[in-house]
């Protein structure tokens, strides 16, 4: 991914190397956690291989079909998730990461099965399915009579606690009620997509989907007044950077214990720094 995407604490021994800017390729800005897509955002960026990793890579989780993949980071947050919600053995993933062409086969499948209002409704385009990143996961009830398209995920039991849980781990429900005029695809309550902590948190608490959540943080801008959040472990600051009209842009980054760095796909970078509360204990 580049320089995009950056995750971690930049430390040499014991100190804290704190930089202040970092130049940043524009194609950044189709990278990351935090990449709208939808009709209006197409994926311009299908992830590398690398970042790509085996659901069976983890053995306890049930899959629809073998081979089936996901991002790194979404794969081991969604076996956290599972584990937390004690899902495991009830749950199975349907569908993960898929090509292009396995998505214009779903979507011209649906359309003879299922007829265009249920597709448009239930299947996004190609180039403008969320699996195409790797960052989607739809999952089931597990049975032996499983929905591809539309798997039967409860309100109940494990099913509503892996949903309970979901923002912890850094997963959103990505189409619900009430949102279909900016999604512009029906509820799901089977397809989420992982856009890390704690922005699922935050998106939760304030009923927003991803469309309204990525306009709230272009308001963000850095300089002017963050986003904060705070748990129990850390301080959040989350902030706006408008992408220059060159090939790169210059992120501006507060001190910080880490940072993560995602494009929105649409015009900018989100930069989340964290200072960790433990630290500050010590010190
Ligand atoms: N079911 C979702 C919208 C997709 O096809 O990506
Ligand atoms: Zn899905």
């Amino acid at each position: 991914m580049g320089q995009n995407n950056l995750a971690g604490r930049h430390q040499s021994g014991r100190h804290i190397t704190f930089h202040t800017s970092i130049q940043t390729a524009n194609s950044g800005v189709h990278k990351g956690h935090l990449v709208l897509i939808n009709r209006e955002n197409p994926i311009r960026q299908i992830p590398s291989s690398d970042r790509l990793a085996p659901i069976r890579s983890f053995p306890a989780i049930h899959t629809l079909k073998d081979g089936m993949r996901l991002e790194r980071t979404c794969l081991r947050q969604l076996a956290e998730l599972l584990h937390a919600s004690e899902g495991i053995d009830d749950i199975i993933a349907v569908s993960g990461y898929r090509t292009k062409h396995d998505q214009e086969q779903i979507y011209s499948s649906s359309l003879a099965d299922n007829g265009a209002d249920y597709t448009a409704r239930y299947v996004a385009l190609p180039d403008r399915s969320e699996h195409q990143t790797g960052l989607a996961i739809d999952v089931g009830r597990l049975s032996k009579e499983i929905d591809f398209i539309a798997p039967a995920f409860p309100d109940t039991d494990v099913y509503k606690t892996f949903k309970q849980l979901a923002a912890r781990f850094g997963f959103i429900q990505r189409y619900k009620e009430g949102k279909e005029a900016l999604t512009q695809i029906s509820c799901e309550p089977w397809h989420f997509r992982y856009i890390g902590y704690p922005h699922a948190d935050i998106m939760e608490r304030n009923d927003w989907c991803l469309e309204e959540y990525i306009d709230v943080l272009r308001s963000y801008v850095y300089g002017s007044e963050h986003l904060l959040f705070e748990d129990d472990h850390s301080l959040a600051e989350i902030y706006f950077v408008a992408a220059d009209t060159g090939a790169s842009t210059s992120i501006p980054l507060i001190p910080c214990d880490r940072f993560s760095l995602s494009g929105n796909n649409v015009d900018g970078f989100i930069v989340t720094a964290f200072k960790d509360k433990s630290r500050r204990s010590h010190v």
